[in-house]
């Protein structure tokens, strides 16, 4: 595959996300999208705890549009205008006159007609004939004040004009009367005109209005504004979207590489395995007394399966001479080499690890061995290779009793000025072929190879390079820019080892760990269980038992291989074709 092709492959991949993606990228900007929905909904929070709280109190008013009165009066009914147009008129008519100014003048406390006018608001109550004031003010008596003298006020006024309006409709029809003689007002006319003059005298003394007070408003006991719950809320959810926009444009500009199975799209290499983020891998590089202990049994089936993987995956074309290349310092080459190389040792099997990294080395402080002699002073010709060599005793004693060991070459105690031309050198050449004869498989620690120079003339001499990739650490293009320069190289590359993935971490390569880790609790479960029957059986004077599990599994034998065949069903990769 080409890095045009590789480039492609992982844009379609960045498009469509699957649910599992947007689980993943959730998950790790969990934190960003916390801080968005905190922050704004804090800020949100805060500036309304800040504003001043206003009070909103509401008084009813009920229109009463079907006017007897009218009728009695001899005017036509209002009646066939819609409920919807008599609403607004109703509120235009509260809205209208001068209730503001009379409100402000009787509740004095400086308020002034524009203050009443800012304050009020006036609503119809759907298609009913309810009119509602309400008044917003601090203090919550006030707003409920305001309310009530204002719709007072109107109510009044009605009463007034409707008192005017049937006086001078009296007025009128005792006109009319005066102007009939006697006998025509003995009349049918007269007479009906004296009942209407009697019920509008009535009407025009009972100061009844078209409009009453429904209801009063009250003094409210909770703020109206700020909402500071609804705001909060609000700002909760629009913080949420944030933190979502955030997390998926971060992702979108991260270079980073995520999972195993990016390394697998950019370098288009079949994954050998997946190394956890570890303690044991961590502590290893520092405290010197455990550095040579047998690691957990997770990270050592990590290692196990490496080495199954470029055993079995490849069978005719097993790399004897292994470089463990990555393109950045840090990213875990000679951990994975050192245990690599110890795992192999563990199972039986005559390894060297070679410390090729003359800038840095660091496999003698992983170790815990001599800093020299090593290969800078063996390519000089200041040691014999017997000289050099180092042993060291692997903890565990196997089976058959014998203890194991893995020889290390390692770098040499006094870096040389020129580190690339010492590799690039014949002598190399030498040291390389003649290793290669006396060990079944030999492990090889570079320096980084984006970083500098001195690795690449290995690539030419091994039989295989294995790409170790720092998952959560490498950047995309850093990776893609390497692998071009690998397959230009005409690098033998093998296949890639995800390393400093998390453990926790579900899904396929989760699969593993839980494999691993369920299988390490089976062992310890049946290795009691097989203790108890053993110490029954002694006791009994019974027959010693078979050789119990827990031996099995630090011996780390065939038997662990057999069933730990492929959790990742990559065993059936076809040979790597490239370049
Ligand atoms: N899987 C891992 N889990 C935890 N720590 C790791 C892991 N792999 C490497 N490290 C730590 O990262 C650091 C760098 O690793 P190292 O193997 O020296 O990298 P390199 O040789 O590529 O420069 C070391 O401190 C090592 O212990
Ligand atoms: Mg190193």
């Amino acid at each position: 595959m080409d890095t045009e092709q590789t480039n492609l492959s992982l844009e379609q991949e960045q498009t469509n996300l699957s649910l599992e993606q947007v689980l993943g990228i959730l998950r790790r900007r969990v934190p960003w999208i916390l801080a968005c929905v905190l922050l704004v909904a804090g800020a949100a929070y805060a500036v309304s705890k800040q504003q001043t709280k206003k009070y909103t109190a509401t008084t009813a008013l009920v229109f009463n549009n079907n006017q007897p009165g009218q009728q009695i009066a001899g005017l036509p009914a209002v009646s066939s205008v819609s409920p919807q147009a008599q609403q607004s008129t109703n509120v235009k008519l509260v809205q209208l006159g001068d209730m503001a100014e009379k409100t402000a003048g009787l509740l004095g406390q400086g308020l002034t007609k524009e203050h009443v006018k800012a304050d009020l608001s006036v609503t119809a109550q759907g298609e009913s004939n309810v009119v509602d004031v309400s008044a917003t003010a601090t203090p919550p008596a006030l707003a409920a004040a305001i309310a009530n003298t204002y719709a007072e006020q109107f109510v009044t006024e009605q009463q007034n004009s409707s008192h005017a309006y049937y006086a001078s409709a009296l007025q009128l029809v005792n006109k009319q009367l005066s102007a009939l003689s006697p006998k025509e007002r003995a009349g049918t006319a007269g007479l009906a005109l004296q009942e209407r003059a009697q019920s509008l005298a009535t009407l025009a003394e009972l100061h009844n209005g078209n409009v009453q007070v429904a209801q009063a408003a009250t003094i409210p006991t909770s703020p109206s504004s700020p909402k500071t719950t609804r705001n909060t809320l609000i700002a909760a959810v629009l913080g949420l979207l944030l933190g979502l926009s955030v997390a998926f444009l971060l992702e979108r500009f991260d270079r980073r590489i995520r999972e195993p199975k990016d390394l697998q799209a950019i370098y288009g290499l079949p994954l050998l395995g997946v190394v956890p983020r570890s303690a044991a891998l961590s502590r290893s590089a520092k405290s010197k007394s455990e550095a040579k202990g047998a690691l957990p049994p997770s990270e050592a089936e990590a290692f196990r399966l490496i080495r199954a993987h470029l055993r079995y995956s490849n069978a005719n074309r097993e790399p004897r001479t292994l470089m463990v290349a990555s393109a950045a310092p840090g990213d875990g080459k000679t951990t994975i080499a050192c245990h690599l190389a110890s795992e192999t040792a563990r199972m039986g099997s005559g390894v060297l690890l070679l410390d090729v990294d003359l800038r840095h080395p660091t496999v003698a402080q992983q170790l815990n061995v001599q800093p020299g002699p090593g290969v800078s002073d063996l390519l000089a010709g200041a040691v014999s290779i017997s000289d050099a060599i180092q042993t060291v005793d692997l903890d565990s004693a196997s089976a058959d009793g014998w203890v194991r060991t893995l020889d290390v070459l390692v770098a040499g105690a006094e870096l040389p000025s020129n580190p690339g031309e010492l590799i690039e050198s014949h002598a190399m050449e030498a040291l390389l072929t003649r290793v290669k004869s006396m060990y079944e498989f030999v492990v090889i620690d570079t320096p980084p190879l984006v970083a500098v120079s001195d690795a690449f003339p290995l690539l030419a001499l091994v039989d295989g390079v294995i790409i170790v990739g720092r998952v959560g650490r490498n950047r995309r293009d850093v990776a893609a820019r390497l692998n071009e320069t690998l397959v230009g190289a005409g690098a033998p590359l093998v296949g890639i080892v995800a390393n400093g993935v998390k453990a926790s971490r579900r899904g396929p390569y989760g699969y593993g760990y839980d494999y691993t880790a369920a299988r390490a609790k089976r062992l310890s479960r049946a290795e009691k269980s097989e203790r108890k029957a053993a110490s029954e059986a002694s006791a009994n004077g019974g027959p010693r038992l078979e050789e119990p599990v827990s031996e099995q599994l630090s011996r780390g034998g065939m038997p662990l291989y057999g069933e730990a065949v492929d959790p990742f069903g990559r065993l059936d990769d076809p040979p790597v074709e490239r370049g």
